[in-house]
């Protein structure tokens, strides 16, 4: 059997895009944080990385960054699955017009980055590679579980 891998494709989302995002309840309010952050000299390289490999987005200004949850999939979150069948959870950059998407299939995370109108933007910017997304969630698995790397303890009305 012959395995044929290109390494010259460009990067393609693997997740879907949720189209209903809009109407997923929030579990969480944080942000994409500014390209001027210093962060502490103790901090971990986990959030190193977390925090300045998306600091270019919306030009370097940060950006509001929700979380939402697919509507039957809240207590799988919680609990960082077990996860059924697609897309789980979005994290949405609100002024950065980014959607990035986890979805599972089989039980594995898989990764994907939309704009608002479902264009898939993955191809634009390194960080927004599935591959760079599961590199991160899938190294610091004391962190991220199963590919979610948030807990939240209960949904927003
Ligand atoms: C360098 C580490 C890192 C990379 C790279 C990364 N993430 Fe994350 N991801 C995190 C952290 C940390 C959180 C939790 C953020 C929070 O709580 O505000 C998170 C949260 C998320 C969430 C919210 C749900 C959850 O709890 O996991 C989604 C969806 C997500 N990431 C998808 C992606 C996608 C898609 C990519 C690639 C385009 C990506 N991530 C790249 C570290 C990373």
């Amino acid at each position: 059997m012959i395995m044929f891998i290109s390494s010259h494709s460009k990067s393609a989302s693997m997740a879907s895009f949720p189209v209903d995002w809009q109407e997923w309840p929030v579990v969480a309010r944080h942000k994409v944080y500014s390209a001027d952050t210093v962060l502490p000299d103790d901090a971990s390289l986990f959030d190193q990385e977390s925090v300045y490999s998306y600091t270019w987005i919306n030009g370097g200004q940060g950006s509001p960054l929700t979380i939402r949850v697919h509507p039957d999939k809240f207590e799988q979150y919680r609990t960082h699955g077990p996860y059924t069948d697609g897309i789980t959870v979005i994290a949405v950059a609100e002024s950065g017009n980014l959607i990035w998407v986890t979805e599972h299939v089989g039980g594995f995370p898989i990764y994907g980055s939309y704009d608002f109108n479902g264009e898939d933007i993955s191809d634009t910017h390194l960080s927004l590679d599935p591959d760079y997304c599961h590199a991160c969630h899938y190294t610091y698995k004391d962190i991220c579980i199963n590919g979610t790397c948030f807990t939240p303890e209960t949904k927003e009305k």
